[in-house]
């Protein structure tokens, strides 16, 4: 991971989590969110409300090895990513992008830009993301908000899609990552899918090959970004 985690070694309270040997599984997937989150709405987005750690947590205080010795991928889930809030905020003031359409959220995380989607009226919602614990957070905060999406934990990159429109907050933050993304959503443009990203100005944005739709200012955790505010864009990918 390059550029997003911060690698400070913080006071280290007590985890509640699946131990080494516990094999995740649904229920303490959602046991760990549960015990490690708050319900809280992200600053950006005060109609959708999401299990998310803040600085009374100390989910993100931990370094990646940390996490990875309690079986822990990092926990984008339980934050609201800058990109993801400016995607959710426009496609909430913008239903028509998604009103009555199937659609995608590309690596979701904690399921922030389906649910803003779902509330525009979308035909369909997909949320998709590699990390199991997406899954269950997606779960949880569906819940949270009386909305439907289905998950989907397979790398979708690369793939044939059944949507018309993709969504996609806070991606380009990995060189590799980016990288794959690049080159599908082309083609994936190409092919007719509206294909929306939101973004911070992370370091491997394709800016040459973006169209400026909207831009806020929007709130984030000091701790992962080092700033209060990150101006946001959201982009359509052509
Ligand atoms: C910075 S977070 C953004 C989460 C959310 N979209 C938001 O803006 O709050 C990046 C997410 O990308 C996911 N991710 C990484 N590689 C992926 C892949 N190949 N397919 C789907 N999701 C992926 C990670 O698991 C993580 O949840």
């Amino acid at each position: 991971m390059e550029g997003s985690l911060p690698h400070g070694r913080a006071e280290v309270r007590t985890l509640s989590a699946p131990c080494r040997s516990t094999r995740l599984t649904p229920d303490n997937a959602e046991r760990f969110i549960l015990d490690n989150t708050t319900l809280q709405a992200p600053p950006h987005v005060p109609e959708v409300r999401l299990h998310l750690a803040d600085e009374a947590h100390d989910l993100w205080q931990r370094t990646e090895d940390e996490l990875a010795e309690i079986g822990l991928p990092p926990p984008f889930w339980a934050f609201a990513w800058a990109g993801g809030q400016g995607l959710a905020r426009y496609v909430l003031d913008n239903p028509q992008t998604v009103s009555g359409k199937r659609v995608l959220d590309l690596a979701t995380g904690s399921g922030l830009v389906a649910i803003a989607a779902w509330k525009a009226g979308a035909g369909g919602v997909t949320a998709a993301d590699i990390d199991p614990f997406c899954a269950a957070a997606v779960r949880l905060n569906a819940a949270a908000n009386g909305a439907a999406a289905a998950f989907d934990g397979n790398d979708l990159v690369g793939r044939a899609l059944d949507a018309d429109v993709l969504l996609a907050g806070d991606v380009f933050y990995d060189r590799a990552f980016a990288g794959r993304l690049i080159p599908w959503f082309a083609e994936l443009a190409r092919g007719g899918t509206d294909v929306l990203v939101g973004d911070p100005g992370r370091s491997y944005l394709p800016r040459e090959r973006l169209a400026k739709l909207a831009e806020y200012q929007v709130p984030v955790t000091r701790a992962l970004e080092d700033a209060e505010v990150k101006r946001t864009v959201v982009w359509r990918f052509g």
